[in-house]
């Protein structure tokens, strides 16, 4: 079926082929126009991903019916993702609008209060056909209004990752093994053997946060290892401000957004490019 879809199926044939799924951030038109674009071109399965804060700039309605549009215009399958949401009644608001992915993050929480918070979504997310997405540890790093200091951060724990899938019943587990939110302070140290013992002790797919500024070969040797959702943000954001604002410098007088927005555009699909081939699944649509 084509259209607007949740993620259970594109994550666990991603599993199957090892290869992973993009996860981009979008904020707006431009920027969701850029992704889906290439993402049909690249005939990669995609998954759009909004925090809070971008729902709240662009409102959920816009989104859900820019996806649908997109979905519908390209003739493809997407899945539209709530990520970092911290508040389950205002999850269950938007899949209620047409959301079909939802990360809960109450990484923060102490574990039991995690795993209650988790289940509560779950329920409501299964009976709705909506994944869900949870994570165990915290990254550190800064996303959107979420701001984790690197001393609050802390690694996944194997052991209490299989307890912590097999309560919740969530559908993927996001893994903190040393990225982070944002860009790096010298080369991002990953912890592989960690995420190979995560991966061969839980069964459902693993999702890689904090995939910015991490070089490809990384990322690269994450998915081989099991990651099979890689979400990028940072990366996207840098180059469409880097270009609008050099647009700007040439042209002080511009005014017209058809035209100062066309360079970010362009900058941004070629980074979306290169993290499509990174991760594998081009013409796995
Ligand atoms: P980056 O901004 O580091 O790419 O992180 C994105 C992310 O993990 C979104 O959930």
């Amino acid at each position: 079926m084509r259209g607007i879809i949740s993620t259970k199926e594109m994550l666990l044939s991603a599993q199957q082929g090892k290869y992973a799924v993009p996860a981009f951030n979008i904020h707006n038109l431009e920027t969701l126009q850029v992704v889906v674009e290439e993402a049909a071109n690249f005939e990669t399965p995609l998954i759009l991903a909004g925090t809070p804060g971008t729902i709240k700039y662009a409102g959920g309605e816009y989104l859900v019916a820019m996806a649908k549009a997109a979905a519908s215009k390209y003739n493809i399958s997407l899945a539209l993702h709530l990520d970092h949401f911290e508040d389950v009644a205002e999850i269950k608001q938007y899949i209620d609008m047409g959301f079909t992915s939802a990360m809960i993050d109450a990484s923060h929480q102490p574990f039991e209060k995690n795993i209650v918070m988790v289940k509560e979504v779950v329920e409501y997310a299964h009976t709705h056909g909506v994944t869900v997405e949870a994570e165990l540890g915290r990254l550190g790093g800064q996303e959107d209004d979420l701001v984790v200091e690197s001393k609050d951060s802390a690694y996944t724990d194997p052991l209490a990752a299989v307890e912590f899938v097999e309560r919740t019943k969530i559908d993927s587990l996001a893994v903190a093994i040393g990225t982070a939110h944002g860009l790096y302070k010298g080369k991002p140290k990953l912890d592989f053997d960690r995420l190979a013992e995560i991966r061969s002790k839980v069964s459902v797919p693993l999702v890689l946060h904090g995939a910015s500024d991490v070089p490809n070969d990384m990322v690269r040797r994450c998915i081989e290892l099991g990651i099979t959702k890689v979400n990028i943000a940072t990366d996207l954001k840098i180059p469409f401000a880097t270009a609008v604002k050099d647009y700007f410098q040439h042209n002080p007088d511009a005014n017209d957004p058809r035209r100062y927005m066309m360079p970010g555009k362009v900058a941004m699909g070629l980074v979306v490019i290169d993290k499509i081939i990174m991760c594998g699944s081009a013409g796995r649509a």
